[in-house]
Parts: C-alpha cells; structure tokens; sequence
C-alpha cells in the first residue's frame, strides 16, 4: 500500500556556512543577495503533502531547483532546513543506515537519461533493485518479467539494451523501479529526452499504470504541456521557491502571479479543461426544461464545444440529475483567448461577433 510523502519547510544551501544562509533567507534576504557571497539557494522553503496515488508533477526552468527537491525527498541530499516524511517516518531523522534500507526497498528513482547494463539482459537490467535487496533469483526473475509486461516489453526479456530502441530502454528504467515494488517513485525529467510520439505514448503508459498501481509519484518536468496530462497536481518552481500547488485547471485559470500565466500561454487549453472549470454557476435559464443534449463537470472542452455547436442555447451541465452549472456559447471562445481568460475576455469578444465565429465552427 502506498504512503503519503510530505516535505516540511524544505532547504537547500549550496555554499559556505549554510544554516547561517537558511536564517537569512527566512529573515527575507533575497536569493540574489546571497548569490553575491557565492552562496546558492537552491531549494527555498517548500512545503507540500503527496496523497497515494496521486502523481505530483513539480515543474519549473532549468535551474529552478527541481532536482536539488527531488534528491531530498528520497534522502540522496540532506535538507539543510526541514524535514522529509514518508509514511510517516521522518527521512531526516534516519541515520545512513536506515536511509539506505529506505531507498532500496520504498523509494525508486527514474531519470532522464536511464543508464542500461550493456552486458546484462533487459531482464536483468530490470531485476537490478531486487538483486540490490538481495531478493532470490527466481522471484527476480518472476517480478522483473511481471514489470517488463506492464510497461510493454513483454518478450524482450532475453534481449540485450543496444537491441532497443531509446523509447523502449526508457520503459526498462520504469520497469526496474516498479519490479521493486517501490511505494515512492520519483521520475526526474524521465522523458525528456524521448521523440515527442514516444513520449506521449509514455506519459499514456505511466497514466494507465497509476490507475492499478497507485504509486505516490513525483514527476519533475520542465514541460508545462507534460505537466498538465500527468500531474493531478503541479508545483510550479521559480528560482527555488514554490510559486504556485494547484490542479492544471488551477493553474490555467488562476495562476498565482504572472509569471506562472506566462508560462501557461502555450498551453493547448482546449485539452485541460472541462465544463466544470468553464462552466458558470450563477446564472440558470431554460435551458434544462428541454431535451437538449447536456455535459457532466468532467465534459473535455472540445467535447463541450461540439455539443455547444449542435443545441440551440446554453448547454446545461448537470451532475447526475442536479444541474449544476451552464455554459453560454460566447463562453467558451473566451476560454480559449491567449492574453486572458476568464468571462472578461467572453464580453469583449461577444460584442466582435464572436457568436457567430463559434457557430460556424
Ligand atoms: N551540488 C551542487 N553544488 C552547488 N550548487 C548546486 C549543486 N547542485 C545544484 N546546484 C545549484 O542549485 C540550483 C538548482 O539546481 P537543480 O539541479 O536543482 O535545478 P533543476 O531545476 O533540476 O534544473 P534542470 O532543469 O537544468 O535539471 C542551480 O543553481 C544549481 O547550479
Ligand atoms: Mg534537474
């Protein structure tokens, strides 16, 4: 069974006396101010809880501190301030010891570029947290073969990597950190450096995956379109520091400051959200007297816009019998504005005949 993954106040000094930095920075001194004396802060007072099975996707630029978060919650970095908690038990407070047996048996780690054995089998390769933990040849083989299965290799068991293709030696690195029944995975940019077909077909396997496993997971990404298709929840990271925790329709529709709208700008909106983010609650016509067509909170926008196409007015959105919300047609195109979402933006393009446009559509 999976555990919950907390972090508490979390920092990270790179640099000479770093308590000294962590008191600094918590008196308000800014990250700059300390880069002048050579100091780097690079994590800075993150804080947030990890349900099982959710995937938690912590996403920012380069430099931002993704990694330096990363390697703190499975132990490989000591937090200079804050503490760690999985299932309850306290990562900062275990000697090495423990935070070896911790690693080996409850957390796994995928990265970008996975480093295969050359000179072991893909079975072997995938069986290579097991034989860490000492675990019997023949369960190894048993639980590397199941893993292999669940992430599409089924029958390249016998292989060796350098017959693989980049997409499918990435699927062997998840399939070594799930072989280990690992209730922890932490995944560090794991699919970047895959051709975009082949990531997306992972980032399906990774999402059918969780809906059985239930992993808690934490995903770094830099790729806010990548967040947005895994992340129950994202973290937005900016120069260390937790900008912004919120579900991807959070994010899209009120990001904290403007640095995050900014980085939401290419994002395709039409694929995060649904009626329940766009739908507006306040005002009910008649429209749920008639047998129109009607959506469900979790109605995909496109969907919404079909349906939007085909009935004559507002389309009702009803959860079960109880009609929760309704979404005016000149709505929707508003929504899909790039400077600014929001009603605001469906005015304004209402009076530009902005009806018309979507009805064509
Ligand atoms: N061992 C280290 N010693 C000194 N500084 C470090 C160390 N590790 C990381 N840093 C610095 O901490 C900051 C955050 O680095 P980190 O690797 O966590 O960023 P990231 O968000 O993972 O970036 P990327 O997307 O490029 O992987 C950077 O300024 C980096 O130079
Ligand atoms: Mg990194």
């Amino acid at each position: 069974m999976s555990a919950r993954l907390e972090a508490e106040h979390l920092y990270k000094v790179f640099g000479r006396k770093p308590d000294q930095a962590v008191e600094r920075l918590r008196e308000g001194t800014d990250r700059e101010e300390l880069r002048a004396d050579g100091i780097t802060a690079a994590v800075i007072d993150a804080s947030f809880t990890v349900e099982p099975g959710e995937i938690f996707v912590v996403m920012g630029l380069s430099g931002s501190g993704k990694s330096t978060l990363l390697r703190m919650l499975n132990g490989l970095l000591e937090p200079t301030a804050g503490h760690v908690r999985f299932g309850g038990q306290d990562l900062t407070e275990l000697g090495d010891r423990g935070l070896r047996e911790v690693r080996s048996r409850k957390i796994s780690m995928v990265f970008q570029h996975f480093a295969l054995f050359p000179h072991r089998s893909v079975r072997d390769n995938a069986a290579y947290g097991l034989e860490v933990q000492g675990v019997p040849r023949a369960e190894r083989v048993r639980r590397a073969d199941e893993a292999l299965a669940l992430c599409g290799l089924a029958g390249w068991e016998k292989s060796w990597p350098d017959e693989l293709s980049g997409g499918m030696q990435q699927r062997v690195g998840l399939a070594r950190a799930l072989a280990t029944d690992a209730d922890l995975l932490l995944m560090d940019e794991s699919f970047s450096a895959l051709d975009p077909l082949i990531r997306r077909d992972m980032q399906d396997q990774l999402l059918e995956l969780q809906k059985t496993l239930k992993k808690t997971i934490v995903f770094i990404t830099h790729d806010l379109n990548e967040a947005m298709r895994l992340g129950d929840r994202i973290a937005v990271m900016r120069d260390g520091r937790i900008v912004q925790i919120g579900s991807a329709q959070d994010i899209l529709l009120r990001p904290a400051n403007d640095y995050v709208a900014s980085f939401t700008q290419d994002v395709d909106r039409s694929r995060v959200l649904t009626a329940g983010a766009v739908m507006d609650t306040a005002t009910r016509g008649d429209e749920a007297d008639c047998d129109c067509e009607t959506a469900t909170p979790g109605t995909p926008f496109t969907e919404l816009c079909a349906i939007s196409a085909r009935v004559p007015h507002a389309v009702a959105v009803l959860d079960g019998e109880r009609l929760v919300g309704v979404v005016p047609r000149q709505r929707l195109i508003g929504f899909l504005g790039d400077e600014q979402t929001g009603p605001g933006t469906c005015d304004t393009r209402r009076d530009k005949g902005g009806e018309k446009v979507m009805a064509r559509a």
